[in-house]
């Protein structure tokens, strides 16, 4: 089988090497890719969010699969394009993509398939928005409806912060993203993510996982896209993650599905979980990054097998076969990050680590520069490592990250700290 995944990240890394270690895969391109696919896999470099691009490509390489990482060409239809000429894709349609695309399509969906969250107004004027958060007084959170980055959404402690957050929002903060938004009831608890793969009509969980948003140890600082993960996680008890695929996960897709626009590919649910009840946070149609390093490690091979079958309709027969074991990925980024940082200092030390199914480094910005490999990004490196408890994994990661030598990067020495 001839595959092509695109992205350039973590994620994709991770992705790329499940893949590979599938014997069904005969040939693997990644595009764009990065310096650590270059290192495992063809990269291309081709306009990811242009359908007819990606459509072109894959008949011009005999590609028979296609597994979409991040969300941008997902929103942007790619999917749509590539089934329409009858390729075979894993990820949702752009119709589907807006469980991510939108705030107020999310909320939607839950009042209809009667899912627990957060309750919430939605608006696009802002004197009706401020009017709500007086009403309902803080903590209060004020998110901008559509794509962001990851930045549209504000915890506001108190009810100025929450109104300031409304001017930014539609004095043009978030472009477009901002001209409507949902205000949510501030929700305590215990957050986790909940990995599903979905083929329209049946759900497979594929994992758990908690990740560090902040840049500081002891998750202080400014927010990121994730500092390291881990999984499983232990608050998503077996319990508690039946009782979100019954009452949240299931229910959406029925109504996805009810609304003749079916959902297929990995439903990454963020949950708070409360006194044993879940409730949904938000949705994203993608594999989290770096969430999707440690649930890869944890695959291995049949990541491959199960991905088509999501692809294929062939869900309700697919297994996982579980390992009782934990995996963790630490994340190195650039002096800076996530302000601005700089970009083409040299990282040695790589190759004397081990690659094998215990241990991986996983890239997500870098490039291979004369021979050596130099940062691109602000997160540069995943180390990941798996292990009979997380201790032990937690214990092999942080080896390999000490014998990386890269004064231009930093990383938290507390990741898992509280599973641990
Ligand atoms: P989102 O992009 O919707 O996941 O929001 C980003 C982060 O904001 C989440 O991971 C939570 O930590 C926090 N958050 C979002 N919505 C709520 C809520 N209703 N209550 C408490 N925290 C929230
Ligand atoms: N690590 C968070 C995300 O991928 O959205």
């Amino acid at each position: 089988m001839n595959i092509l995944i695109l992205g350039s990240g973590g994620r994709e890394h991770a992705l790329a090497w499940a893949v590979m270690q599938n014997p069904k895969c005969d040939k693997l391109i990644v595009a764009p890719g990065n310096g650590g696919i270059a290192l495992i896999a063809d990269c291309a470099k081709i306009d990811i969010e242009d359908g007819a691009t990606v459509a072109n490509f894959v008949s011009e390489n005999a590609i028979d699969f296609v597994i979409i990482g991040p969300e941008a060409p997902l929103a942007a239809g790619v999917a749509d394009r590539l089934r329409e000429a009858g390729i075979l894709v894993f990820g949702p349609s752009e119709a589907a993509a807006e469980l991510e695309a939108s705030k107020s399509f999310t909320k939607e969906i839950c009042d209809a398939a009667k899912a627990p969250t957060a309750a919430y107004g939605h608006f696009n004027d802002p004197q009706a928005a401020k009017a709500y958060i007086r009403e309902q007084g803080a903590p209060i959170v004020v998110k901008a409806d559509g794509l962001a980055a990851g930045k549209g959404v504000i915890v506001a402690m108190d009810e100025q912060t929450a109104l300031d957050a409304i001017d930014d929002m539609f004095g043009g903060a978030f472009g477009g993203a901002g001209a409507e938004v949902v205000i949510e009831e501030f929700m305590e608890g215990e957050e986790a993510s909940f990995f599903i793969l979905c083929d329209g009509k049946s759900a497979l969980p594929i994992g758990t996982a908690q990740d560090h948003k902040r840049v500081g140890e002891g998750d202080t600082g400014l927010n990121t896209g994730g500092m390291g993960a881990y999984s499983p996680a232990p608050v998503l008890s077996d319990e508690i993650a039946q009782k979100a695929l019954d009452e949240i996960i299931q229910p959406t897709i029925d109504e996805m599905a009810r609304r003749g626009t079916p959902y297929q590919g990995v439903l990454y649910a963020g949950l708070m979980i409360k006194d044993g009840q879940p409730r949904l946070v938000e949705y994203n149609v993608r594999f989290g990054d770096p969430e999707c390093q440690v649930l890869m490690m944890r695959l291995g091979a049949q990541a491959l097998d199960l991905l088509q079958a999501a692809a294929e309709e062939r869900l309700a027969e697919a297994r996982v076969n579980w390992a009782d074991d934990h995996a963790i990925t630490v994340v190195m980024a650039a002096n800076g990050y996530p302000g601005s940082y700089e970009k083409g200092s040299v990282i040695k030390g790589l190759d004397t680590l081990p690659e094998d199914s215990m241990n991986m480094v996983f890239h997500a910005g870098t490039t291979e520069k004369d021979g050596a490999m130099t940062a691109t990004g602000g997160r540069v490196l995943n180390v990941t490592a798996r292990g009979a408890s997380l201790q032990e994994a937690r214990d092999r990661a942080y080896a390999m990250v000490e014998a990386i030598d890269w004064p231009g990067g930093f990383y938290r020495r507390d990741i898992g700290w509280r599973a641990l």
